[in-house]
């Protein structure tokens, strides 16, 4: 298996988010989160596409994790270690030395212990209340 950076394309996004059964948002609204997105990571075994993330943040202080999937006949075969691995050598070739950086996202509930098992702290924890979520919905 190897990890592309930035080739992820709106319609392997659409593809590899449906894959676990999340509904996708319209392909106008993937195109502009690409287009506003630090970097895009994504899995092949040869030719096929086989899992993503995304990596946005600011460059200096706060990183996010969005959109992690890896297309069910391939999960717990390593391609999610792949990527996290990519996005945390992407993480530390931007930052200076000295730096100290978040990483943050929110998990499913399956994937918890794949997070904890990555060096990721749930919250909330004895000093730090629990993660927030607001969507933010313009009708039409
Ligand atoms: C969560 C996910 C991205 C992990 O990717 P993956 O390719 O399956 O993970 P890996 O094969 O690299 O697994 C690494 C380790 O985590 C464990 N692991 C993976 N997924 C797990 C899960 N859902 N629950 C518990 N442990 C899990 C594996 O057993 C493995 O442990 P090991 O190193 O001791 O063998 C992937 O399973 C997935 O897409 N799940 C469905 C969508 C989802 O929930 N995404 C998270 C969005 S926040």
């Amino acid at each position: 298996m190897v990890i592309k950076i930035n080739s992820l394309t709106p319609e392997l996004f659409l593809v590899l988010y449906s894959s676990n059964g999340w509904e996708p948002p319209c392909i106008e609204q993937v195109r502009t989160a690409l287009e506003h997105t630090l970097a895009t990571f994504t899995a092949y075994d040869g030719e096929l596409p086989v899992g993503m993330v995304r990596l946005i943040g600011d460059g200096g202080m706060s990183f996010y994790l969005k959109d992690f999937a890896v297309i069910p006949n391939y999960q717990s075969k390593g391609a999610g270690t792949l990527l996290m691995n990519a996005v945390e050598s992407f993480i530390m070739n931007v930052i200076a030395p000295g730096w100290a950086v978040t990483l943050e996202l929110i998990s499913t509930k399956s994937a918890v212990r794949f997070y904890l098992g990555k060096g990721f702290e749930e919250r909330p924890c004895e000093w730090d209340g629990p993660g927030m979520f607001k969507m933010i919905r313009k009708e039409g």
